[in-house]
């Protein structure tokens, strides 16, 4: 009996876990992604991470030539069909002189951030670290004679953040070849739509092969980071659109064998990845995804990279909001900064950054460690984050109610969080009364977070009503835990 419950458990975990994989690489997949089960927790509590997109890029920042070029910041080498070499030279411009890495890790500590995924390389195949597999790197291009990824490590080493890396695999610009297009379509005759060669370098494509740059630039390089950089907790792949199953998997492979804890994103391709990337700034809908691990990667604005005239920044309001919509599906979220040439973030994000942080000080124990409960939202607020173009074309347009709430659980409690104060002091919420079935009926204790003072609280047929104090716990919103006895 004991052996049968045993079984069903583990069964339960790899399924909440895995992913549907078949073929030749299936097993030492599985095995390799089953022993993983640690890390994918502690991944899942920390929640809250912050992403950095930097790179030469931030040099040009949206400007090339005096035109302004549409898209993402760090995607103006495609976007403007810049030849190689003319990059190369833009890039030994790149000098940031006031990149200090304690200031960015101390900053992601204010925010209430709890890991950091660093850049060393993005699709543009320039190595913001001193690689000794390529001389197209910040030591050899630039006259800045420091290692900014080895330096950011170190600060997070200091200030206890852990650390991890985003890694462009699969499409490198300068060095990439044709990103496996070729290959691909001889395999894939019928897919010949507007992505069949996206987002290969088609204007001036290096001579390599895609499988030569591979061998010699990818793996080496994905190597020498893993060997240089301990306890990486994750790797964030990318692009993976062109890669066979083959070359997914000796990515997986290749990071397992040098760090076993490691965890690795779905855009390592092909249905390896630990835990799943719904899309960029998306959030998955009601079901999806829900046995998975996850996490969505968001913009401060509508770039990643930095871009001069991006001023559409979002609001407190608007980033909390995404903050309790993923916590309370079970997800992680990864903002980005994009830090300027000269090594500084843009002050608009530091502001945000810091509001997100306070409110993070008071209510973060409803979100660190969470899971998803039974219900994860209640009220007349219904939104779909589905891209990044999506949320540029039409804004954020939410009329948050005191009505609303977002649930997440941690251990024999559970919190419900809002962003709207009622004006009357008064709460009702729904999914916690006696009927609704989902909440135990014996509630031991209401408190809201951030404050001492005892609140009235019943717990009715219809809801469970409280009544707030009169101080407000945080300028915004607030989250009320709810702790109860398990049977
Ligand atoms: C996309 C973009 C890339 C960005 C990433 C962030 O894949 O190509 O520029 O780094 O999303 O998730």
């Amino acid at each position: 009996m004991r052996r049968m419950i045993w079984v069903l458990l583990a069964v339960m975990l790899l399924s909440r876990v895995g992913y549907c994989q078949a073929g030749e690489y299936a097993d030492p997949w599985r095995k390799m992604h089953a022993s993983k089960q640690a890390a994918l927790e502690r991944f899942n509590d920390a929640k809250f991470g912050m992403f950095v997109h930097w790179g030469a890029y931030a040099g040009p920042a949206g400007i090339w030539k005096g035109q302004k070029i549409s898209g993402l910041g760090e995607w103006i080498f495609y976007h403007a069909r810049i030849p190689r070499a003319e990059y190369k030279q833009m890039c030994a411009q790149f000098n940031p002189v006031q990149f200090d890495a304690n200031a960015w890790v101390q900053l992601a500590k204010a925010a209430g951030m709890r890991y950091i995924v660093a850049m060393p390389k993005h699709h543009d195949g320039f190595a913001m670290y001193d690689s000794k597999v390529s001389d197209y790197d910040i030591i050899d291009v630039t006259p800045f004679d420091r290692d900014p990824m080895m330096e950011l490590y170190q600060a997070c080493q200091r200030h206890g953040m852990r650390f991890a890396i985003y890694y462009s695999h699969a499409t490198d610009w300068m060095d990439g070849g044709d990103a496996g297009v070729a290959e691909y379509r001889k395999k894939h005759p019928e897919d010949t739509g507007q992505w069949a060669s996206w987002p290969a370098n088609t204007w001036d494509p290096s001579p390599a092969s895609f499988e030569e740059y591979i061998e010699a630039k990818a793996k080496p390089q994905m190597r020498e980071l893993l060997q240089r950089f301990s306890n990486i907790q994750e790797i964030w792949y990318d692009v993976p659109r062109h890669m066979p199953e083959k070359m997914s998997f000796e990515f997986y492979k290749l990071a397992y064998d040098i760090q076993p804890e490691c965890l690795i994103n779905s855009r390592v391709g092909n249905n390896f990845g630990d835990f799943w990337v719904p899309g960029d700034n998306k959030i998955p809908g009601k079901g999806e995804g829900e046995d998975l691990y996850w996490e969505t990667p968001g913009t401060l604005n509508n770039t990643w990279g930095f871009k001069s005239y991006d001023v559409d920044w979002k609001s407190t309001e608007e980033l909390l909001y995404w903050i309790l919509e993923i916590a309370s599906k079970g997800g992680n979220y990864l903002l980005n900064v994009g830090p300027k040439a000269d090594g500084t973030i843009p002050q608009e994000s530091v502001d945000q950054l810091t509001k997100i942080g306070e409110w993070m000080k008071i209510n973060g124990e409803a979100i660190y460690g969470t899971k998803r409960w039974a219900v994860m939202h209640e009220g007349p607020t219904e939104l779909a984050m589905e891209s990044t173009t999506a949320r540029e074309k039409e804004g954020f347009r939410a009329d948050f109610s005191a009505q609303d709430f977002w649930f997440t659980q941690k251990g024999g409690r559970l919190f419900a969080c809002g962003l709207v104060w009622p004006a009357d002091g008064k709460l009702a919420i729904q999914s916690l009364g006696s009927r609704a079935g989902h909440a135990p009926s014996d509630v031991k204790k209401v408190r809201l977070l951030g404050s001492d003072e005892p609140i009235r609280w019943e717990q009715t047929d219809q809801a469970l009503r409280i009544e707030l104090p009169t101080t407000r716990s945080c300028e915004r919103g607030f989250a009320i835990e709810v702790s109860f006895q398990m049977n």
